[in-house]
């Protein structure tokens, strides 16, 4: 905790699939010696546990008890990263009482980061919208549509899957739409974030302009 603060700083990095935002957000905790939280990986967690049950939409009961069973442990299983599990986390996360019962998780590691870090810094959608509407500091981090297909084509292929464009393209829009669109928390920029393109900027660009912008926030430990 820094000195002379009851709360760590909080940093919100939200936007959608593949803009940039999960690897400037591990960046910049890396570089700020921050806690850091992939928000997504709970949602995808909570579709994991539906698809285990066998099931290919998202059942409202099913989905409130694996959110209410979900543990830190199992947001290591390698299988969350796959694209079928992000097309159930996407319909799970549309679930208002889903999402209600995952709040106060995200909140507590905001409040209470592992290690006592003296920041913390929060992946998502809704981070701060809803999760952390107070943070210190807030980035949206948006790209165009077929670069952020584009680049989840390589990434899959550099794992060795086998990618199709027009797919991974048709599945990124599905989901955009999903989350751009649901009743609670939608995907939206906060009104006082700062907006991030990085169509046509790389990953160091990226950092280095987030960086500034938390600097100018008034974080006296940026
Ligand atoms: O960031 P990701 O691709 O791992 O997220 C998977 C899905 O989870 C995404 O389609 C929307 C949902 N999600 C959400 O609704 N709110 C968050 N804070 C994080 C993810």
């Amino acid at each position: 905790m820094p000195e002379g603060r009851n709360r760590a700083f909080v940093i919100a990095v939200d936007g959608p699939a593949a803009s940039g935002k999960g690897t400037l957000a591990r960046r910049l905790a890396a570089h700020l010696g921050y806690a850091y939280l992939d928000t997504g990986l709970i949602y995808r967690a909570v579709g994991l546990a539906l698809m285990r049950k066998n099931m290919v939409r998202a059942d409202p009961g099913a989905a409130l008890q694996a959110a209410r069973a979900l543990s830190l442990d199992d947001l290591d299983d390698p299988e969350l990263r796959g694209d079928d599990v992000a097309g159930m986390a996407s319909q799970v996360a549309a679930l208002p009482e889903v999402r209600a019962a995952l709040i106060d998780y995200q909140r507590r590691f905001a409040q209470h980061p592992p290690g006592k870090a003296k920041g913390v810094i929060l992946d998502g959608r809704d981070i701060g919208t809803v999760i952390c509407p107070d943070a210190d500091a807030k980035i949206f981090v948006e790209a165009s549509v077929d670069t952020r297909a584009n680049r989840r084509v390589k990434e899959l292929r550099e794992r060795g899957v086998t990618a199709i464009y027009a797919r991974v393209l048709e599945d990124m829009k599905e989901r955009d739409a999903r989350d751009r669109s649901r009743s609670v928390a939608p995907m939206v920029p906060a009104d006082d974030a700062h907006s991030l393109d990085t169509t046509n900027l790389d990953a160091e660009a990226a950092f280095q302009e987030a960086l500034e912008f938390i600097t100018s926030q008034n974080m006296s430990d940026a």
